[in-house]
């Protein structure tokens, strides 16, 4: 295994091409009070960095005049695309954007910026925005003050999304008056959405095949033999959506 940063970040992104389907089947979108709060500053042109297959940029198309996605997987562009035409996708990384200088009012990240380098990441958004535009950085994670739930990231190992969180990290230090927001919601979900769910972290995406069967079959285990979650077919899976903005001047 390489410990080059830049060969890991790319394996990183090459595993969410590989996955792109799974991703899109399993993961969830953001709370529209969330994408509201991102917003608040109404900006009309947008980019949705790191957007993946889509699951932020679905909630800007209706509140925001232009939209631009960008992001490392084409297969995972591709799923956008096909969902939201009228989006401006192009291939990119947010340590080369994909944009001219001054091309928009808010970037947004979500559930990406732990896989960028930030020293290289945050003078590209600085380029691409306007004097003023508005960083905002968004993660869903699991609430793991729920047991069954604390159980469930012992099997499957948690997200580097998580660790990143639970660091005390999001936004880079000293960028300016750097604005928070939490916010508790629960998700329904049935056996093959949760363990769909669970095959579309990177962590299963690059794991071999026998190492997934037996991740697979322990939260189907869980699933079967927890007090609370046994003899029923769905569950409400708690998240926190951990929330970051800051107007760059
Ligand atoms: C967990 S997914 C999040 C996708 C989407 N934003 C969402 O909320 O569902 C992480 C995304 O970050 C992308 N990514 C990985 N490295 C990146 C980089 N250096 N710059 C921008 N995006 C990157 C991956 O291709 C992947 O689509």
């Amino acid at each position: 295994m390489t410990t080059d940063p830049a060969a890991t970040r790319a394996a990183q992104a090459a595993s969410f091409d590989a996955a792109a389907d799974v991703y899109e089947r399993a993961r969830p979108g953001y709370p529209d009070e969330v994408v509201d709060w991102l917003l608040a500053s109404r900006p009309r042109e947008v980019l949705d960095l790191g957007a993946g297959t889509g699951k932020l940029t679905r909630s800007l198309v209706d509140r925001v005049a232009t939209v631009h996605a960008v992001d490392p997987s084409p297969n995972m562009l591709a799923q956008l695309g096909a969902a939201l035409p009228e989006v401006r996708t192009a291939v990119g990384t947010a340590e080369a954007v994909p944009l001219p200088d001054a091309a928009v009012e808010a970037v947004l990240v979500a559930q990406a910026w732990h896989w960028v380098d930030p020293e290289r990441a945050l003078p590209e958004v600085r380029r691409v925005l306007r004097p003023g535009g508005v960083l905002g950085l968004v993660w869903n994670v699991r609430d793991e003050s729920v047991p069954w739930v604390a159980r469930l990231t012992e099997i499957i190992h948690g997200s580097a999304a998580e660790r990143f969180i639970a660091e005390g990290r999001g936004m880079p230090d000293g960028v300016g008056d750097v604005e928070r927001l939490t916010w508790s919601w629960q998700r329904p979900v049935d056996r093959q959405g949760l363990l769909d769910l669970v095959a579309s972290r990177s962590y299963m995406i690059t794991a071999p095949p026998e190492v997934r069967a037996d991740v697979l079959a322990q939260v189907s285990d869980l699933l079967d033999t927890h007090p609370d979650l046994a003899g029923r077919d769905r569950w409400e899976l708690p998240y926190r959506t951990e929330a970051f903005r800051v107007a760059l001047t």
